[in-house]
């Protein structure tokens, strides 16, 4: 084949790939698969709320995000409709549960918060979303 041809068609096949492995990265598709097993009840978000007290130094007390400081980087917004590592409640259940690596600027909470206080701050995050 023409090397002229081959070469853009190489070029496109390689970003193609690099393209995939970056959507991967942002996301879990095994966490995306995990359904919330707790509906987003008044009682859910109220227990959620109590949760995200633990929260609100680094994510912000309306979940607006946090200015960070010599230690840590600013927190993210968990209201605006980015989600920089997936936006499914499996997911957030997941970056929650187990920290968001490599730096775990975001700490695992698995050892402080039982799965059904997770998933109650996943609701009350949702429900924060909504306001
Ligand atoms: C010590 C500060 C700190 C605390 C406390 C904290 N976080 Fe985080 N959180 C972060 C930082 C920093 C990031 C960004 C991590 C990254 O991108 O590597 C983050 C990321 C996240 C994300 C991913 C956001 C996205 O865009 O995908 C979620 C969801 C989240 N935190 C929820 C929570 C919840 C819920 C709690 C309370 C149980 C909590 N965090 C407590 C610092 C904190």
């Amino acid at each position: 084949m023409n090397s002229r041809l081959f070469r853009p068609l190489i070029a496109a096949l390689v970003l193609a790939f690099a393209a995939r492995i970056v959507i991967a990265a942002q996301g879990n598709p095994e966490a995306a698969k995990v359904k919330n097993p707790i509906e987003a009840t008044p009682d859910s978000i109220a227990k959620g709320k109590a949760v995200y007290a633990k929260c609100a130094p680094c994510h912000g007390r309306e979940g607006e995000g946090g200015p960070g400081n010599d230690l840590i980087p600013a927190a993210p917004s968990l209201v605006d409709d980015k989600w920089e590592h997936g936006s499914t409640d499996g997911e957030i259940f997941d970056n929650i549960k187990n920290g968001i690596g490599p730096d775990f600027n975001m700490v695992p909470w698995k050892d402080q918060l039982k799965d059904d206080d997770i998933w109650n701050v996943v609701n009350y995050v949702r429900s924060m979303k909504k306001k």
